[in-house]
């Protein structure tokens, strides 16, 4: 049983109703939640006591973003934790092609990079215990309803992994809804690569599916955004089976953590063409997914930034 969990960027969307579902399981201590500005996770907290009736949150300041308030964070840490949900991320903020000081896009650092620095810092100092979820999405086989292309690499080699992450793969064409895709295959695929290096602890991939309600796509451009979240999420999708509610997209992380059935190493997301319902292994849809070659070069590329 997971008891203590952390969970990043919980103070909005699928991180935050996720807080809350699981604070509802009788057997939860503690949630710290991992946010970036202490005044939006103090305002959730708030929230989520008032929600559940349970004073079990406790703040944590890290920007995903930024590798060294992760390290600090995790050194703060006082206990170990059961489980991590690396939920953080998005289409990269503002400036998502800007290159971080470590060398690699905004869009990459929100998503990945903290991630896998919060990971190697977690197993480098004994805190983590049982599992860690990362938050990824369908767009990462792409979605072709949505016009989210498939990322199309040529040898998935280590310098092609690095050329995504610093962003050098696409000079001249940065659209952030496409290489969202590639960021979170990347991301994808580093996840089941640390599966097999850390047996002893539980690394899933899962997608909430299309979920309504959320942030999510606030940094897009205006008409993107106008369509996607305004209609296209709202009146449009739930009939083609493309959106969900945010209490079924964070079910779906509640569950990757907690079901035994769903196993290390692997990616759960929508069956194919729908973005709702049960989640299957995604290898089945693209066995690139499964590729121990292509999951180690990903991860090796990752650690370079590092
Ligand atoms: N919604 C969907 O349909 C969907 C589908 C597939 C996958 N996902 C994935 O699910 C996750 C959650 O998405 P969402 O829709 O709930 O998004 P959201 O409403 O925008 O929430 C994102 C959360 O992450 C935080 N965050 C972003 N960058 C951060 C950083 N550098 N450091 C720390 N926290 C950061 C945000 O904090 P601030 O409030 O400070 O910005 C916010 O709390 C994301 O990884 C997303 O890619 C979403």
């Amino acid at each position: 049983m997971n008891k203590t969990i952390l969970i990043t960027g919980a103070n909005a969307g699928i991180g935050k109703e996720t807080a809350r579902q699981l604070a509802l399981i009788k057997d939860t201590e503690i949630i710290y939640l991992a946010c970036r500005n202490l005044q939006k996770a103090e305002v959730a907290k708030r929230e989520l006591i008032e929600a559940t009736g349970r004073d079990i949150f406790k703040i944590i300041i890290l920007d995903v973003s930024k590798p060294e308030t992760v390290e600090k964070a995790v050194s703060q840490l006082s206990n170990s934790i059961d489980a991590l949900i690396m939920n953080a991320g998005g289409t990269g903020g503002k400036t998502p092609e800007k290159l971080t000081k470590e060398g690699v896009t905004e869009l990459t650092a929100s998503n990945l990079l903290g991630h896998v620095v919060l990971v190697n810092e977690l197993i480098k100092h004994n805190k983590l215990n049982n599992v860690a979820l990362f938050a990824s999405s369908e767009a990462a086989r792409g979605i072709q309803k949505m016009g989210m292309n498939r990322p199309d690499l040529k040898e998935n080699s280590v310098e092609e992994f690095i050329s995504i992450f610093d962003g050098t793969k696409f000079k001249g064409n940065f659209d952030p809804f496409q290489v969202y895709g590639w960021i979170k295959y990347g991301g994808t695929l580093c996840m089941s690569s640390m599966a097999r290096k850390y047996p002893k602890i539980k690394f899933i991939s899962m997608s909430p599916g299309g979920t309504r309600g959320t942030n999510g796509m606030d940094d897009l451009p205006f008409i993107k955004r106008l369509f996607l979240k305004h209609i296209g999420m709202k009146l449009i999708m739930p009939l083609m089976k493309m959106s969900h509610s945010v209490e079924k997209g964070a079910k779906r992380f509640v569950e990757g953590i907690n079901n035994p059935k769903f196993k290390s190493g692997v990616f759960y997301a929508s069956k194919e063409n729908i973005l709702t319902g049960p989640v299957i292994d995604q290898s089945s849809i693209w066995k690139d997914l499964d590729n121990h070659t292509f999951q180690d070069n990903a991860a090796l590329a990752i650690q370079k930034f590092i």
